[in-house]
């Protein structure tokens, strides 16, 4: 899609390590003659970093749902997801300077009030409050809290700048939307504490017709607009226990109002999907957790930048794949991809959607059940 010539330059003018003409930008800096083609907003993207306990629960705390986690957390998830491995994402996360950073739930494992104080003091190490929108996953909520001791701590990274737009919201906290450039970041919660064994999510009725009269409205104003939300929305993605219950209903709305880029997290895996907009399908991005070292069939830590910019009439998409490399403890690209949101005609989404439903580069299939490990 677009012109032969600009696609010839850009493919020149990619840096041969990140890919991404901005990268260059980046690696010359903004202070360098290098030439930009593209006015490109860089978004990167990493999600369930499950940091470590670093404080064992007490007993009291584990009176609840906890005590299956906490069983689950020391045979199995400690094994599989590591500080080192978090903290070489967001060293090399950094040296790509993005304009902005999604980071889209599952941040604690189980509610503990120290797991909370932790994220707290780790927030500012991915960033500062308006450069990093946060959304909460179903680790977050995983017993009830109060929102003082819990989410609520991380409210300077889930506050939107609706009131500077004027877009509508009456929901307290979610949805929120943040401008940045062209680019709207809408961020939904469907993070709802479920009893033991269960992960499913919940946009509900409220937040979902915040969302359709925001998205309008975001389409009114031209901005690119990305939807970040934990759980697959395509709720074949997931096992009936960790789906997102109304994944249709946000389907159909993003089907009748449009978007163009939906990322989540969840399921700890490399996904690209595509779902129906009015012109034509968005890409649904999904990414593995960023503290996996590849243990248990799950692949390691990986970050996605998405490159966004304006090609005409059509947003164009450039994304790379950032994954860590456990054996010698770096990360690499292993993909560059070239997506062009609403480039299928409506009248063949249907198809295209089963038939694009697939993992990308690398297979990275879900292994096991992992009970309730999203
Ligand atoms: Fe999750
Ligand atoms: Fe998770």
């Amino acid at each position: 899609m677009g012109c032969p010539a600009f696609n010839t330059i850009r493919r020149l003018l990619s840096c041969p390590d990140c890919q991404l003409i901005k990268q260059c930008a980046f690696h010359f800096n903004s202070d360098s003659n290098f030439p930009i083609l593209v006015d490109m907003f860089t978004l990167a993207h990493f999600s369930d970093p499950h940091l470590a306990l670093h404080q064992a629960p007490s007993w009291t705390q584990l009176l609840n749902k906890r005590i299956t986690g906490y069983i689950n957390l020391r045979r199995n998830r400690e094994h599989i997801h590591q500080d080192w491995a978090l903290d070489l994402l967001l060293q090399d996360l950094k040296t790509r300077k993005p304009d902005h950073i999604a980071l889209t739930g599952d941040l604690v494992n189980l509610s503990l009030p120290s797991e909370f104080a932790r994220t707290r003091a780790w927030l500012p190490e991915v960033g500062r409050p308006d450069q990093v929108s946060v959304i909460p996953g179903n680790h977050d909520t995983y017993v009830r809290v109060s929102e003082a001791t819990g989410i609520g701590q991380w409210a300077d990274y889930m506050t939107g700048d609706m009131a500077d737009r004027g877009t509508p919201s009456n929901i307290p906290g979610f949805p929120y939307l943040r401008v940045r450039g062209d680019v709207g970041i809408l961020g939904i919660s469907s993070a709802i504490t479920t009893r033991p064994f269960m992960a499913t999510g919940k946009v509900g009725n409220a937040q979902m017709s915040a969302v359709g009269r925001i998205l309008t409205s975001m389409k009114k104003q031209g901005l690119f607009r990305v939807i970040l939300v934990h759980h697959p929305v395509i709720t074949d993605q997931a096992k009936r226990h960790k789906r997102l219950v109304d994944g249709d209903k946000l389907l159909a709305l993003v089907a009748r109002v449009g978007a163009e880029l939906i990322l989540h997290g969840h399921n700890h895996t490399d996904t690209l999907a595509w779902c129906p907009t009015p012109s034509g399908r968005a890409p649904v991005i999904g990414v593995p957790s960023a503290s996996s070292i590849d243990k248990e069939g799950r692949p390691p830590a990986q970050y996605n930048l998405y490159g966004i910019a304006r090609d005409g009439d059509e947003w164009r998409i450039d994304m790379v794949s950032r994954r860590l490399k456990p054996k010698i403890r770096m990360f690499k690209t292993i993909r560059r991809i070239n997506l062009v949101p609403g480039s299928v005609d409506p009248g063949s989404v249907d198809q295209g959607l089963r038939d694009l439903d697939i993992s990308i580069g690398e297979q990275d299939r879900d292994t096991g059940d992992h009970s309730e490990n999203e």
